[in-house]
């Protein structure tokens, strides 16, 4: 080989060690920027996950201080809600409902008495039995409540929760007289745990009364009142012993 040759050969040999190098060098640089991405993307990810954790919060605050609102026109009422929300939580989470559905369910509980604002005060108070014509009116909170709920459309679907929730399994409850399995299972869990803790707290009419009584009305209103799924459940799994805080 001649000894031009043999430079051009080096030479060549040399640019290619460079190109590989930088190739290296690229490549190099390339995953660090891919890891410093995939840190960044982690990081904004927890930030909008921890964000949207505290919005739920505060929107469920906010709807629990709707519901105390409502509750200070009725004194008999008061903590009723979310004593039904903790305990109807419970429930739903026994029967292996997901994380979100529990939360629907809590808002449905919260907002199930919400036509009440728009009872007649002195119906409310009364503390003797009511006439015929009283009764009717207070039958009516179910139906102001779904209307008052509808034009949201963010509680479209607790709708039927407050609608029915005077419901019965044996299809004596009203507004509709809906019946059995047409009865929806959120609405089932409210059925029970409202009664629960109707029967279990002072009323105007009555004191609250003994546990033991409570769950032995609970028990004959199994397939009557209630659905037999729901009393076994409430029973077995001793959901009244539930903790709550007003
Ligand atoms: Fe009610």
């Amino acid at each position: 080989m001649k000894k031009d040759e043999l430079l051009i050969t080096v030479h060549r040999a040399l640019q290619y060690r460079n190109v590989v190098l930088r190739n290296i060098q690229l490549q190099e640089e390339n995953i660090r920027y891919q890891k410093e991405l995939e840190q960044k993307v982690r990081e904004r990810t927890r930030e909008l996950a921890r964000a949207l954790a505290h919005l739920r919060e505060v929107h469920m605050d906010t709807v629990k201080i709707l519901a105390s609102a409502i509750e200070e026109k009725d004194p008999y009422m008061r903590g009723h809600s979310n004593r039904v929300r903790i305990i109807s939580s419970e429930m739903a989470r026994k029967l292996g409902y997901k994380e979100m559905e529990i939360e629907r369910i809590e808002y449905g509980a919260l907002l199930h008495d919400i036509g009440k604002i728009a009872i007649d005060q002195r119906i409310l108070d009364k503390p003797g039995p009511l006439t015929d014509e009283e009764f009717k009116i207070i039958q009516d909170h179910p139906v102001i409540g779904e209307r008052i709920i509808s034009k949201v459309s963010f509680f479209a679907d607790i709708a039927p929760m407050v609608r029915w929730h005077h419901e019965r399994w044996d299809g004596l409850g009203y507004p509709d007289g809906i019946k059995g399995e047409n009865i929806p299972m959120p609405v089932r869990i409210l059925n029970i745990v409202d009664s629960f803790d109707a029967m279990s707290s002072d009323r105007p009419y009555r004191k609250a009364m003994p546990i033991e009584r409570v769950l032995e009305i609970i028990r004959e209103e199994r397939g009557k009142q209630f659905a037999p799924e729901m009393v076994d459940l409430f029973l077995e799994e001793e959901i009244y012993k539930t903790p709550v805080v007003d």
